[in-house]
């Protein structure tokens, strides 16, 4: 299938794996994008220029083709060493840098000069155009749905997706609760040239997380997660856990007095123990309401192989009724 999107990464299929913490080490963004679609490394669990430019070594290896790396930019008071990181990248001749989290407007210089692609993922249609401004090449739209951080304005993406259609002019991909190949097919109806997907990608054979992840994936209906962090605002979607239940119970006893530090034993360091120890209920950790969609554990290859497949069968089926 060819989209703008395609056309613009280098890739076979309109398919982007999502930076995600803990989750998109090397074998993951390889694995993706061996099966056609673009592999992402999540730059921040490297953490530093070194540690990101020996992943992205690693990733060389796995794999010939295009793949990204993911900067995020996140709110704090000791920020990583983000024109290193970009040093990394352009080093290491990466040519797509997904950025998420605030405005990316301090990284892009760098990255358009080296001639790499920019998308930027964005939750709402005012930052979309904002990113466009800038200069981002396409922008990922983030729906409520999705695993993560789905911003404060609780929009879904049967809405979400064709405002961002009336409004930007550079290509955009849907993400959050993308699973298959309808998925796919739902998200170029509304003006995406092709998805992103997390959550779907952790239940494959090659994401390398600990097995406990992809089966508490498995277990999950779309009624298991749940937002925290809202009274932050810095809303993030978790799969529901002990952990979980009790950052709820903080919130809501503490009310609008809560700070990060009152809810620090539930989210801060949490990744490792549960991405790579599989000790499920050390924190809260992100997921969408797709687990509700995700049933098995293929390989990215089968994986993507059968969305392409059921996509073509979808839009067969529709072009047939049209003609009906
Ligand atoms: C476990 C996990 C960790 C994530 N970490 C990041 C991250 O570090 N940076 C980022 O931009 N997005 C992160 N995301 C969001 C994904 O890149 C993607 O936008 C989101 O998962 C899409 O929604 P879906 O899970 O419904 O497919 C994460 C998602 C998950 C599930």
């Amino acid at each position: 299938m060819k989209t703008a999107i395609t056309e613009m990464f280098g890739i076979q299929h309109p398919i982007i794996q999502g930076g995600m913490h803990y989750v998109g080490f090397a074998e993951m963004a390889a694995a993706v994008s061996n099966a056609g679609g673009l592999g992402i490394i999540t730059g921040l669990t490297q953490g530093t220029p070194e540690k990101l430019a020996n992943e992205i070594a690693r990733c060389r290896d796995m794999t010939d083709k295009p793949f990204g790396v993911n900067l995020t930019i996140l709110p704090t008071l000791t920020p990583p060493d983000y024109p290193g990181l970009v040093k990394a990248v352009i080093e290491g001749g990466v040519k797509v840098v997904e950025t998420a989290g605030r405005n990316p407007v301090d990284l892009l210089p760098p990255l358009k000069d080296a001639g790499i692609k920019v998308i930027h993922k964005c939750t709402s249609v005012r930052h979309s155009l904002k990113a466009q401004d800038i200069g981002c090449d396409a922008v990922s739209v983030d729906g409520f749905e999705c695993g993560g951080h789905p911003g404060e304005d609780d929009v879904p993406n049967f809405i979400l997706l064709p405002r961002a259609a009336d409004e930007l002019e550079i290509p955009f991909v849907s993400s959050g609760g993308m699973a298959d190949g309808r998925s796919l097919v739902a998200s170029l109806a509304m003006g995406a040239q092709g998805m992103n997907m997390g959550t779907r990608f952790i239940a494959t054979k090659e994401a390398p997380v600990h097995e406990n992840v992809k089966q508490a994936i498995l277990a999950a209906s779309e009624l298991d997660t749940r937002l925290v962090m809202r009274p932050l605002r810095n809303t993030e979607r978790v799969l529901n856990n002990a952990a979980v239940e009790r950052l709820i119970l903080k919130e809501k006893e503490l009310g609008d007095t809560i700070t990060i530090q009152d809810i620090l034993p539930e989210v801060a360091g949490v990744y490792p123990k549960i991405m790579t120890e599989g000790t499920m209920d050390a924190g809260a950790w992100s997921c969408g309401m797709v687990a509700g969609l995700i049933h098995d554990i293929p390989t990215c290859q089968e994986l993507i192989d059968r969305i392409m497949l059921q996509a073509e069968e979808i839009i067969a089926r529709m072009q047939a009724m049209a003609r009906a």
